[in-house]
Order: structure tokens, then C-alpha cells, then sequence
């Protein structure tokens, strides 16, 4: 008997400590938040000839599941899965890829299985997405757009670190409701108010009000929250847009002729951008066009090529007497993007206005 006993015993004993074991596992896992990590492209998916590039490599190169494995770290916070939804350098986007990614981060934001929602993306255009999704995805769940500025192959890459980041924030209780937030660099920014602000080191991004928080070995700290609407608070659906309104940019400077603004206009243009000198300033012999664009029913919206700051309605520019709309501190990248999304159920001037001052 006792031999059986022994012969029997250990295999039970392997398959108690296999059960304990996958047990465990089962309870970590069901402990451990469940966050998605969708893909497009950019440098953190980046790939140089030497670990010397820091700079010269190419962008959209290394799949999800690949990312995903570069970081085994991922694993001790989360349980983590990828989607590949694009694979291009962010330069590339258009609305409709805005309009496709937006819609797949809302469908995972309403399943009871996802936690948190992260999205690696190149950083030209980062500022642009992580906005547009701040606008339109209605959920309190976390979403994180991060990017890095170096490729994964170089010395010092800085993308495993922001991808961690990413997924702590992404995974946390107390990143719900705070908008859509981008982890670069150790900060935890608003998707509102981060820029690109140097092209070629780590520390590129920056918001000029401030970061909302910073994340230091997977721990989250928090000193301010946003005060503009977002996510839920949005009057704009993503579920309810299928198309965003041409809007274009135009970059000011001594010089500058009125029929780049025609131009616009002739492509379609339902709102133009005036990415303007200083607090936003008009040239005098634009002046005539754009109150001629205004009259045909083109939104004629002041945003300024100045970095910091914000344009003031009313100053130097009369305002409410040509029926302009002034970007209020939002620079003209996200200028486009906002007005883009208004357009697609706001006509007037006076409501498109109120947005800028609201969103
Ligand atoms: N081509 C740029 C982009 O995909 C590379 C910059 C980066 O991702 O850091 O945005």
C-alpha cells in the first residue's frame, strides 16, 4: 500500500503544485488589470541599422506582438494584448485613419474585459490623435497614446520605458477620468494640452500649462487634473461621426499672399486655421480675403505659429466684427482637429467660438 502510496503521490503532487501554481496565476491575473495595446506605427515600432541610430532609422517596422515581447516587464502589471491597426510613421495619418482608430478604441472602452487602452504611435502627429480621441471617445476608462523618440535598436531607447509607463497608466484606477493622457518621458501629460515641442531628444514633448502627473518606477503621481471637457464630457461621439470636415492650415509670416487662403478655400476648405504671427495677426492685405471667405460661409478661426501663450479675441484684430473665431491656446495642429470635429454638427461661428473656449 505504502509503495503505491509513493508511486501515486508525487504525480498528485505535481498536478496540486501545477494546479496551485496555474491557481495562482488565475488569481494574479484576475488581480492584475487587462489593458490593449493598438498599434500604428512610429519610432517605438522603429528600427536602426546600429544600436549608434538614435536618429536615422525607420519608423513602423517591429509588429505589436514583437513590442509587446521586447517589454516582459508588461507582464508583472498587467495582462496585456495587441492589436496591429496600422503600420505607418505618423506623418501618414489622415481623418479617416483618425476616424478608424477612434472607432476601435471606443468599441474596446465598452468591453467589460478592458481595463485600459494604450496606443503606440509615432510622435510627429501624436498631439493630434491623443487629441481627437480626448474629444470624441466616450469613456472613463484610461487611454494612453505613447511614442518614443528613439527606435528600440538604439543605446538608451527610451521607447520599452514609455511603453511600460503606458500600461501602469493604462492599468490604474486613478488615471480614469482624466481624459486621454500620453506617457512620455517619465511625465503623464493631457492629450489636450501635450505638444511636440523639440524634434530630436527624449524630453520633446511638453505641455505649457504643465504635465498632469509623473510615473516613476510604476508608480503614479498626480498634481493636477484637466479643466477642459473631455471623454464623456463631450458633446462630440465618435460613434456618431463618419466623416470629418476639411480644414486646412495656413502658416503666417512676413509676405504671406492671400491666395494661399483662396487656395484653401477652392480645395474645400470649410474652416481655415490662421496659424498667425504673434497673438494670432492678420496682414492687412489678407484682411480683404478672409472676409470674403467669411462671407461664402468659411469659419475663419485665429490660431498663432507662436509656440506658447494664447490669442486673445477682440486685441489687435477685430473679432466680432468680421465674425472670426480666435483658437484660444490651442495651437494650430490642434486648431484643425477640434474645429474638424465641431463642424460635423456645428454650423454657426458663435457655437464653433464657444467650443474653442470650452474644449
Ligand atoms: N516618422 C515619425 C513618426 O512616425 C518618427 C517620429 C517618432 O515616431 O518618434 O511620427
Amino acid at each position: 500500500m505504502k509503495e503505491e502510496t509513493n508511486h501515486v503521490y508525487p504525480l498528485w503532487k505535481k498536478l496540486a503544485r501545477a494546479n496551485l501554481a496555474a491557481a495562482a496565476l488565475t488569481v494574479a491575473a484576475a488581480e492584475k488589470p487587462n489593458v490593449v495595446i493598438l498599434a500604428t506605427g512610429g519610432t517605438i515600432a522603429g528600427a536602426g541599422a546600429t544600436t549608434a541610430n538614435s536618429a536615422s532609422y525607420q519608423a513602423a517596422k517591429v509588429p505589436v506582438d514583437k513590442l509587446i515581447m521586447s517589454v516582459p516587464e508588461l507582464a508583472n502589471v498587467a495582462n496585456v494584448r495587441g492589436e496591429q491597426v496600422f503600420q505607418i510613421a505618423s506623418e501618414s495619418f489622415t481623418n479617416e485613419r483618425l476616424l478608424e482608430l477612434g472607432k476601435r478604441v471606443s468599441a474596446l472602452s465598452k468591453q467589460t474585459d478592458v481595463d485600459g487602452i494604450v496606443i503606440t504611435h509615432g510622435t510627429d502627429t501624436l498631439e493630434e490623435t491623443a487629441y481627437f480621441l480626448n474629444l470624441t471617445v466616450h469613456t472613463n476608462k484610461p487611454i494612453v497614446v505613447v511614442g518614443s523618440m528613439r527606435p528600440g535598436t538604439a543605446m538608451s531607447a527610451d521607447g520599452m520605458l514609455n511603453l511600460y509607463d503606458a500600461v501602469v497608466v493604462a492599468g490604474s484606477p486613478d488615471a480614469r477620468a482624466k481624459g486621454v493622457l500620453v506617457t512620455m518621458n517619465d511625465q503623464i501629460d493631457s492629450g489636450r494640452d501635450i505638444t511636440k515641442a523639440i524634434n530630436i531628444k527624449t524630453n520633446a514633448f511638453s505641455s505649457q500649462w504643465g504635465s498632469l502627473g509623473m510615473i516613476v518606477e510604476g508608480k503614479n503621481y498626480w498634481f493636477r487634473a484637466p479643466v477642459k471637457r473631455h471623454t464623456i464630457q463631450s458633446e462630440f461621439d465618435i460613434d456618431k461621426i463618419d466623416q470629418l470636415a476639411p480644414v486646412e492650415i495656413v502658416y503666417a509670416y512676413g509676405n504671406v499672399p492671400a491666395s494661399l487662403y483662396e487656395g484653401a478655400a477652392a480645395n474645400g476648405a470649410k474652416a481655415i486655421i490662421h496659424a498667425g504671427t504673434g497673438n494670432g495677426s492678420v496682414a492687412d492685405r489678407v484682411v480683404p480675403t478672409l472676409q470674403k471667405l467669411r462671407a461664402k460661409g468659411v469659419q475663419i478661426i485665429r490660431s498663432a505659429r507662436v509656440p506658447a501663450g494664447f490669442v486673445l479675441r477682440n486685441a489687435e484684430q477685430p473679432d466680432d466684427k468680421y465674425d472670426w473665431v480666435v483658437a484660444h491656446d490651442l495651437n494650430p495642429q490642434k486648431a484643425r482637429i477640434l474645429a474638424a470635429v465641431a463642424l460635423s454638427q456645428i454650423t454657426s461661428s458663435t457655437e464653433i467660438q464657444r467650443v474653442f473656449w470650452e474644449y
